[in-house]
């Protein structure tokens, strides 16, 4: 009698085992929103037979949903852009920490959360743009964009986006509360309008004359001079570049981001999909596909980030990016203080 039970129930082990071999799968929750990002979970399938599952959506209702599903959810990953998002999924408590020799070995250090709870992908650079024609002299700093010759001519969007909170954040951490009001109010001083639409309505705003001169992520150019942007492409000559804060902090950029799940059902299915986002295919595929930056050193970059990067490349803020993210709320109320809406 006690054999044939334990018979039994060995052969249903064996059979759920097998079963889970045969259906490996990693549940993926990402913000990223680009369409050729299909390319780069087929590849870790290829890879690994491994099935990834994906559900796209805004970064803070799926944070909203982690939390809601608490332990039952299915999610093994929190993919998203900017690490203000990542810090706000550690700080909800919806992150755990994933040790691995091989993302420790690739990823550099300020790339990384200290504790492995999170771990940056690829880079993107927050970069000023110019009126060639209008402008003779453009700001060279971030801190140079609130000087009065710019007065009218300064075209951002709103304070509320998260890739403003982290910039302010870096200038936070590098010059302090007291400077960093001074810097947003001297900005809002030379809008040339009210903070409207995102980074690429800043560009349309330089090429329709509205702005002479606009801050916006590299790729949202980059995207501009290799496929159809209504609006900027064909106009993109017009367009100036400065990479900011050269002889000082560097320029400030931002990454996109992803760690696994507090409750996570396929720990190392995940871990497995963190460790191939950091492997030179994967690497590469951000810069040819979407126009960031490897975080792994001398790989390619496409040909319109080589285009658009100074001659010999430029040097970035090393700040560590979880400062970014402790310092939003900081950012916020200097930015509500200094009325940039
Ligand atoms: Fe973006």
């Amino acid at each position: 009698m006690i054999r044939t039970v334990s018979a039994v129930l060995a052969t249903s082990v064996l059979a759920g085992a097998a079963g889970m071999a045969a259906a490996q799968e990693v549940n993926i929750y990402t913000s990223r929103h680009y369409d050729t990002d299909e390319r780069l979970y087929q590849g870790f399938t290829e890879e690994t037979g491994i099935t990834v599952n994906r559900i796209e959506g805004n970064a803070d209702e799926l944070m909203a949903r982690l939390q809601a599903e608490g332990s039952n959810s299915p999610a093994d990953i929190f993919m998203t852009v900017d690490a203000g998002r990542i810090y706000r999924a550690l700080d909800a408590g919806l992150l755990q920490s994933a040790h691995s020799d091989v993302l420790d070995a690739r990823i550099p250090v300020e790339m990384r959360h200290p504790e492995d709870m999170w771990y940056a992908f690829s880079l993107r650079a927050r970069v000023i743009y110019y009126d060639r024609n209008d402008v003779e002299n453009p700001p060279q700093t971030y801190l140079d964009l609130a000087n009065d010759a710019y007065e009218g001519m300064v075209c951002i969007r709103s304070s509320s986006n998260i890739y403003n909170l982290s910039l302010l954040g870096s200038i936070i951490h590098h010059h302090g509360e007291e400077a960093a009001l001074d810097w947003a109010t001297g900005v809002v001083e030379n809008f040339a309008r009210d903070p409207q639409g995102g980074d690429t309505d800043q560009l349309r705003g330089i090429v329709s004359g509205e702005c002479e001169i606009s801050i916006g992520n590299t790729y949202y150019f980059a995207r501009a001079l290799s496929s159809d942007v209504d609006g900027l492409t064909g106009s993109t000559d017009m367009i100036g570049i400065v990479f900011p804060n050269q002889e000082t902090t560097g320029t400030h950029v931002n990454v996109s981001a992803a760690g696994i799940t507090a409750h996570s059902p396929n720990r190392d299915a995940a871990l497995a999909f963190l460790e191939y986002l950091s492997g030179d295919a994967a690497q590469a595929y951000f810069s040819s596909q979407n126009n960031e930056f490897p975080v792994v050193e001398g790989l390619d970059l496409s040909d319109a980030l080589s285009e658009m990067i100074p001659e010999g490349g430029f040097t970035r803020d090393m700040t560590n990016l979880s400062i970014l993210g402790e310092n939003q709320a900081a950012a916020q109320r200097i930015f509500n203080e200094a009325g940039w809406e």
